[in-house]
């Protein structure tokens, strides 16, 4: 892992900004919570959105929420994702019933999946259902929509963990847009980073009101019997809205270090995991990956790549862990890193070129 670098504009924007704040005393639940919190309806035309310390606070209080609301207290998690999904459907108080499949390609749930995972359930487990699924590598789950369609019509909820796709459209729609709400990360080592720091996003009304009132105890109200304080400091959400305004800057700058890497795997033969006009990704991840067990074997001598998305598989089935590997790319990388990756990988694969 390189080293994390913010947009020069970004630590700008901070950096003008940061004085107002201890001027005014306002040091929590302000003006820069709401500004990141507008960026992100403007930017993915989403509803609500409520920012939060984490990625995973904000799951366990959608959980929470989904079960206070609407009386779900299972769930279905994919076997590819941070091991901390599973840690959170447990925070929440909700049971796991079991861990869906991941596509040896794309390392998401496909809509067969789902299904199956659906169908192993009994009935009451199957009305009190949640599926949490994650997109993964900063690309929207390719069979989304179908997946989508599916819930609403078995009446089952479906929470995105959005954790690796702030800016991640398909068909013109935000990942956190599909289900029932979703939430992003901007954790450190995330597509985009302000180092700490979440965003609930919703089209659901009631979540989205019980969302905001969650994040500070419901002390107003004082109706919910679960809530908790999981806001952002409005330091961290200044930080966070001087990244949110230069969210085209860092994808467009790891699109080219992309379209490197894209040149070589066309050259090799390699498949990968594309990114089209109809599927744009974030480019969190570049990620290439095969079903063929010679390219399998291939992948594992070489040292150029970073880690696996994940190097441990949650369900039954560790295909995944070996079908993948994945190209150094970030912010503001340096040159020789994807070079020496690209020497790399034509040494290795030089037999297809031949
Ligand atoms: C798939 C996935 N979900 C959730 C998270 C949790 O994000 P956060 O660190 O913001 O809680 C991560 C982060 O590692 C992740 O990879």
């Amino acid at each position: 892992m390189g080293s994390i670098k913010l947009p020069k504009k970004s630590i700008k924007f901070f950096e003008d900004h940061y004085k107002e704040i201890f001027k005014e005393g306002a040091l929590a639940e302000g003006k820069w919570n709401k500004e990141s919190s507008n960026l992100v309806r403007q930017f993915t035309g989403i509803e609500h959105a409520v920012p939060v310390s984490s990625n995973g606070t904000g799951m366990v209080a959608m959980m929470q929420l989904m079960n206070h609301l609407y009386k779900r207290d299972c769930v279905l998690i994919q076997s590819n994702t941070m091991y901390g999904v599973l840690t959170m459907v447990n925070a929440a108080g909700l049971k796991i019933k079991g861990v869906i499949d991941c596509d040896t390609i794309f390392l998401v749930p496909n809509i067969s999946m789902i299904k199956k995972g659906v169908e192993q359930l009994d009935r009451k487990s199957k009305n009190r259902l949640i599926i949490l699924l994650s997109h993964i590598g900063g690309i929207t789950n390719p069979w989304i929509e179908e997946i989508a369609e599916y819930c609403s019509r078995e009446n089952i909820l479906l929470l995105e963990d959005c954790a690796h796709s702030y800016g991640a459209v398909m068909n013109n729609k935000h990942t956190g847009s599909y289900g029932d709400a979703g939430v992003y990360s901007f954790y450190s080592t995330k597509a985009i980073f302000s180092g700490e720091g979440g965003m609930i996003v919703t089209n659901n009304e009631e979540l989205g009101e019980l969302a905001s009132k969650y994040i500070m105890y419901d002390r107003f109200d004082r109706k919910l019997e679960v809530a908790n304080n999981i806001r952002q400091s409005e330091l961290q959400a200044l930080v966070l809205t001087g990244v949110l305004r230069q969210v085209e800057e860092i994808i467009s700058n790891k699109q080219l270090i992309a379209k490197e890497y894209i040149e070589c795997c066309e050259l090799l033969g390699l498949e990968f995991i594309k990114q089209d006009e109809n599927n744009k990704g974030n480019y969190y991840k570049f990620i290439l990956s095969s079903d063929q067990e010679s390219v399998r074997e291939q992948y594992k001598g070489l040292k150029k790549v970073t880690s696996k998305v994940y190097d441990y598989a949650l369900g039954e089935s560790k295909e995944i862990i070996d079908s993948h590997v994945c190209l150094p790319i970030w912010y503001n990388q340096e040159k020789n890193i994807a070079n020496e990756a690209i020497n790399e990988l034509k040494t290795v694969f030089t037999e297809q070129i031949k």
